[in-house]
């Protein structure tokens, strides 16, 4: 069941999303996996919640994204639509699930709204994603871009490294940003470029610039949650603010457990479901007289 209505507050919806750009007010948008996590984040009145494909790495344990399948996004796709009433829900296409041809591209966007309640999808990719792109808006869905450093391409691009550093680079991923807009992406993240190119390609644009390690010169801004809540450790993006050290909060609870567990600490009375001593001097009583019927008849 979704997070509990809130009168306050309406879905955000594509045309919201548009709107706060035109208004200044900035789009904010966070990783969820998990129904939890998601009713959480939907409480706190966040604007999106993307089901990333940084599952593979922050929740499997991968080493990149590629490994992601179609089954593993929609599994967590469906838990994060039951726990998100409000927020804008967006499903990352994995790796290979919109590459091959525009006609799987189109299928598998339509099987992360038809199976898991998304409200839009995202690939990655500039001028060689234009055909899927087109042809999923045209079977009426929501598509984000991603420029940038764009994770599935990883060896591509020789490793996780700041894009658009050099003017010819900076050139094509302007390029990129506008044949996205004409193809017609509703929206557009930039991971890890230079903060005056990412606020460059903001005010180009006509539809939103959501930035994540692009500065702050965008309409928005992403991180993954993991990052932010300190529950990933094998690295942390220079980009990445850490809001809470979730993880050493989670080790010290644990911890406590453990030793509560050895010292008999836990559990207390409190913690045990009570049985009436009627019942249970009954049970003693049949279980003595059994024993004493089956020594009998030995
Ligand atoms: O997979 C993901 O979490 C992403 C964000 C880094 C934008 O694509």
């Amino acid at each position: 069941m979704p997070s509990s209505p809130n009168p306050g507050r309406e879905k955000i919806t594509t045309s919201i999303l548009a709107a706060k750009k035109k208004n200044g007010k900035p789009i904010t948008m966070l990783t969820a996996y998990d129904y939890a996590t998601s009713m959480v984040l939907d409480r706190a009145g966040i604007d999106c919640i993307l089901v990333g494909d940084s599952l593979g790495m922050v929740v499997l344990g991968y080493e990149n994204t590629l490994s992601v399948t179609m089954e593993d996004m929609l599994h967590h796709c469906r838990a994060v639509a039951r726990g998100a009433r409000y927020a804008h829900r967006i499903g990352d296409m994995p790796f290979m699930s919109y590459q091959a041809s525009r006609t799987d591209a189109v299928r598998n966007a339509g099987r992360f709204l038809q199976e898991a309640g998304m409200d839009a999808v995202k690939l990655e990719g500039g001028r060689e994603v234009v055909g899927a792109v087109e042809g999923i808006v045209a079977a009426g869905i929501p598509v984000m871009g991603h420029l940038g450093l764009t994770p599935q391409s990883l060896h591509k691009l020789g490793g996780w490294k700041v894009q658009g550093r050099s003017a010819e680079d900076a050139r094509k991923l302007v390029e990129d940003a506008h044949l996205l807009e004409s193809a017609g992406c509703y929206a557009v993240i930039l991971e890890a470029i230079p903060d005056r190119l990412a606020e460059f390609i903001a005010r180009r644009l006509r539809i939103p610039v959501i930035g994540i390690g692009a500065g702050a010169g965008c309409d928005g801004q992403a991180l993954v949650s993991n990052d932010m809540l300190g529950t990933f450790e094998r690295f942390t993006p220079k980009f990445a603010r850490k809001y809470a050290d979730v993880g050493a909060v989670m080790e010290k609870a644990f911890r406590a457990f453990i030793a509560d567990v050895g010292a008999r600490r836990f559990p207390d009375p409190e913690h045990a479901y009570p049985m009436g001593d009627r019942e249970y001097t009954s049970l003693l009583r049949d279980l003595r007289a059994r024993t004493a019927r089956r020594r009998k008849a030995l």
